[in-house]
């Protein structure tokens, strides 16, 4: 039967109608609607096992039981009628039996002549975090709640994590250079405005030093930091005293630490990407900051671990290296050249340790590494970035080309003079024997202390510039 065929009824008898139709929308809407349960069948380690529910990978229930808080938990997998939970939450005091309820599929009531939905909009119990204008200068956990006692965050709405991905063809190539207020990386390692850049280090080099010099002298409209898996006492010495009172006004910071469940921790990353992402499609220039890309990776390897994925490489299975990509992915230019994310990861690595696989699929997949070396912390060089294992992909696109013959000089110079760094020390060189050496000698201290910045000092990108040539022209002079 087509709509054509029906008789269309009396303007009188069409009122009413519409009104008997509201009131049962409402009333549906009001209603409890049927509820699926499954029971809790067992719980080893992480992971949740529950019989009799069907819900899809990804998606939310709640394991009740009399008593006590439910515990939030998320589908991760399934074999054959078994679905395998993760928590969210702590999973103290369950018993075998325990009541599984798919969270409520989220469906808004439909009104006659409402434009047709978002597909996003139907799936069932999809998770759903505040994003908005309302999270700027707040402190938010992996799940949206405010951990700065400011109070509810306002002008937010609930909205699902996962984006659609922007087609790569339709997004604008890095040309812009971004300045980042640090003079080692503005003048010899330039990031552009919309790149993904990796910092590699070790603990206690210096990396949140670093992430919080970004943080505040970027010139970005809005920092989004990411704060997954390190120590919780972390996050509040870096929003204090790191990030300052400046910093925090533009910032958003979502902290899962690493006492966070691990589905916490992957979710905490993914919400601040979200986060940078709301930003950026509102046409906003964002800094993201996320600490740490391999803790995100470590929190990915407990949950496929707990399921059975078989260990691959070190013992991270294959589904933490697809898992770095699809978030990496999500950051970079928007769509037609409308607001950008540049990003930079953090990445645990010991130096040498170049075997480490997180460090390896990262460098793969990024535009870019920057490498803090430990040596030169332990020397109090600081910020320190060791310029001759770092570069930066795009530099080539984003800087004129007599920045980047500056800066090709002064690593060539930078690396002459690391090269016979030790024959020099124990005195073992002649001056003379090498007119190139005799010239990195004569350079080395104001290569170095163009190098170093204090913690506090911002050195904006055209003065990082004039600084870099003042220091190699010198050279020129001499000669
Ligand atoms: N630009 C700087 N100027 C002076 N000192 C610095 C600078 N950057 C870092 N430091 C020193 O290095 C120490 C360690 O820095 P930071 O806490 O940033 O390291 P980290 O890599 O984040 O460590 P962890 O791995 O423990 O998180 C700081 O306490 C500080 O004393
Ligand atoms: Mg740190």
């Amino acid at each position: 039967m087509n709509a054509d065929t029906i008789d269309r009824p009396e303007p009188a008898a069409e009122t009413e109608w519409t009104r008997f139709m509201d009131d049962a929308l409402q009333r549906t809407a009001a209603g409890t609607p049927l509820e699926v349960r499954g029971t809790l069948t067992r719980l080893a380690g992480l992971v949740l096992e529950a019989a009799g529910i069907r819900a899809p990978v990804g998606s939310q229930c709640k394991v009740a039981m009399a008593g006590q808080a439910p515990v939030l938990v998320e589908v991760v997998g399934f074999s054959n009628d078994r679905a395998y939970l993760m928590p969210a939450g702590d999973v103290h005091g369950l018993v075998s039996g325990a009541s599984v309820t798919p969270a409520a599929p989220y469906v808004p009531v439909p009104r006659l002549g409402d434009p047709p939905r978002d597909a996003g909009d139907a799936r069932v119990g999809v998770l759903r975090l505040p994003l908005g204008d309302g999270l700027l200068g707040r402190i938010v956990d992996a799940q949206g709640i405010p951990m700065d006692h400011g109070g509810p965050i306002t002008d937010v709405v609930a909205e699902p994590l996962d984006r659609q991905p922007i087609n790569a063809m339709d997004r604008s190539p890095v040309r812009e250079p971004l300045d980042t207020g640090v003079r080692a990386i503005n003048g010899m390692l330039t990031v552009g405005r919309g790149q993904r850049i990796g910092l590699f280090a070790g603990s206690g080099v210096g990396k949140s030093v670093l992430l919080g010099m970004m943080a505040r002298y970027t010139r970005a409209d809005v920092v989004v930091v990411g704060l997954i898996g390190e120590r919780g006492r972390e996050v509040k010495e870096f929003v204090e005293d790191i990030l300052g009172e400046d910093g925090r006004a533009r910032s958003v910071v979502v902290a899962a630490p690493a006492d966070a469940p691990p589905l916490l921790r992957l979710q905490g990353a993914a919400y601040a990407t979200a986060v940078a992402e709301h930003f950026r499609d509102n046409g906003q220039h964002v800094l993201l900051l996320m600490d740490s890309l391999t803790r995100y990776a470590m929190a990915q390897r407990e949950i496929a671990l707990a399921i059975g994925e078989p260990p691959a490489t070190k013992g991270y299975p294959p589904s933490c290296f697809a898992k770095l990509p699809q978030l990496v992915e999500r950051s970079g230019n928007g769509l037609n050249g409308v607001g950008s994310i540049t990003a930079f990861y953090t990445v645990l690595s010991e130096g040498d340790d170049q075997q480490d696989p997180i460090a390896d699929a990262a460098r793969a997949i990024l535009d870019g590494h920057i490498v803090l070396s430990r040596a030169l912390a332990e020397a109090g060089h600081f910020p320190a970035i060791d310029i001759e294992q770092s570069a930066s992909r795009v530099m080539h696109n984003v800087v004129s080309p007599e920045h980047f013959e500056v800066a090709r000089r002064f690593r060539a110079i930078n690396s002459r003079y690391q090269k016979g760094r030790d024959l020099i020390q124990i005195g073992a060189y002649a001056m003379g024997a090498d007119p190139a050496l005799d010239e990195a000698i004569r350079l080395n201290d104001g290569m170095t202390a163009f190098l170093q910045q204090g913690m506090f000092d911002a050195a904006p990108l055209d003065d990082s510039l004039r600084a870099m040539t003042r220091v190699i022209s010198k050279a020129a002079g001499a000669r």
